[in-house]
């Protein structure tokens, strides 16, 4: 059984507010941050580098780590990355690579800036940028992206559900019409980590973008990039830690992952993410994607049903819901909610700029949920949005 309330007993800060912005970041669990304090308390020193054994204790640590994140994933080691969070893991990808000028990528008209910029930075190289648009639920058609490939297509780059919208995109079809092309395809699964299963061996996709500091639990600062094939990309930072000779102006790389981890990593963080993956595997992925997705649809429907609250996104949508109650600022809506009710909730344009002017809107305010969340939870929302929308009459 799914115990919410024994389950909200390793998030102490649950107890001071209603935390709905998960899709912005998560809050981590004692057990995480026990391995973050038992790291920093017993054998703090550097990753893969010294004899001493403190830097040993901490090598086998973060790549114990690593094998947790790959075994979640379907993945094996030397296919995991780790980065400070999903907006480097796809900057990895898009300037890890030589592109030439014509070369061809599709993304939608609603991604988060993180799996946007990357792409127009690369115009500048004469990359030519597709920008599939989504319908107004923020669901995009593979087949309008099977239809944009062309023969120069180098990279399809989408995320697995909308931060905007919670709108779930089918990947495994896109993935699909990617691999029948011959199509790289990098997935941002920002929003979906966590919340939905996700296993590269099924999937098959190229490139997975993931941020360790939200469906995961992991600590702010982490991320992952999974790899189908590290020998395609060229790490993006060189330094110590990545190179197993240098010899004048010469050098070698190391074998995947270290080559693309130079410098020392966010140690504590990768620490206590590993922790939080067996967290997560814990609860299972599959009662967490059933219970933020349950709250989602709650709260969807109680919102709508208040007069002057718009509601957007899919009936059947991830754990985030976006609504505006009547011409109100939405950063207004979302300070009231905190003065009166201690809601955290995330306003504005949730770095995705292109996908709001879409709708035609100038910012939503966005209840996110997480495996911590509650009924309860959601009634409050509804009441202290009712009570706002009602004060407008
Ligand atoms: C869909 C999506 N992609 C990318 C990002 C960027 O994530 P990060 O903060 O881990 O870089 C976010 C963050 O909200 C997101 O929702």
């Amino acid at each position: 059984m799914y115990d919410v309330y024994a389950i909200r007993k390793d998030f102490p800060v649950l107890e001071h507010v209603v935390y709905l912005d998960n899709a912005s970041t998560s809050q981590t669990p004692k057990p995480a941050v026990e391995a973050m304090n038992e790291y920093f308390f017993r054998y703090a020193g550097n990753y893969g580098r010294g004899a001493h054994r403190l830097a040993q204790q901490t090598t086998e640590h973060y790549e114990a780590a690593r094998e947790t994140v790959a075994d979640f994933f379907t993945s094996e080691p030397g296919n995991v990355i780790f980065t400070k969070n999903t907006t480097e893991s796809i900057n990895i990808v898009a300037h890890g690579q030589d592109w030439t000028p014509g070369d061809h990528i599709i993304t939608s008209m609603i991604e988060h800036h993180s799996n946007y910029l990357p792409w127009v930075a690369l115009r500048a190289r004469g990359v030519v940028l597709d920008l599939i648009e989504a319908n107004q639920e923020g669901i995009v058609d593979p087949s309008k992206i099977e239809r944009a490939i062309t023969d120069r297509t180098k990279l399809i780059a989408l995320s697995h559900v909308s931060n905007v919208f919670g709108s779930v995109q089918d990947i495994s079809r896109i993935v699909k019409i990617a691999r029948k092309n011959d199509v790289p395809v990098l997935i941002d699964a920002a929003q979906s980590a966590g919340h939905m299963d996700l296993s590269v061996k099924d999937l098959k996709c190229d490139y997975l973008a993931v941020p360790g500091h939200k469906g995961l639990l992991g600590p702010q600062g982490t991320g992952i990039l999974i790899l189908r094939d590290p020998e395609e990309l060229r790490p993006t930072v060189l330094g110590g830690g990545a190179v197993e000779w240098v010899r004048g102006c010469e050098y070698e790389l190391l074998e995947p992952p270290a080559r693309f981890e130079a410098g020392t990593p966010n140690i504590p963080g990768v620490i206590g993410l590993g922790r939080s993956v067996e967290y997560v595997s814990a609860l299972g992925v599959a009662n967490v994607k059933k219970h933020v997705e349950m709250l989602a649809r709650i709260a969807a429907k109680k919102l709508a049903e208040i007069d002057n609250v718009t509601v957007y996104g899919p009936k059947d949508r991830a754990a985030v819901v976006p609504f505006n109650v009547a011409e109100l600022n939405p950063h207004d809506v979302s300070m009231i909610l905190d003065e009166t009710s201690r809601i955290c909730t995330r306003s504005g344009y949730h770095c995705a700029m292109p996908a709001l002017v879409s709708l035609g809107i100038n910012g939503t305010v966005r209840a996110s949920f997480g495996a911590y969340n509650t009924a309860e939870e959601v009634d409050l929302l509804a009441g202290s949005v009712s009570l706002i929308a009602t004060s407008l009459v």
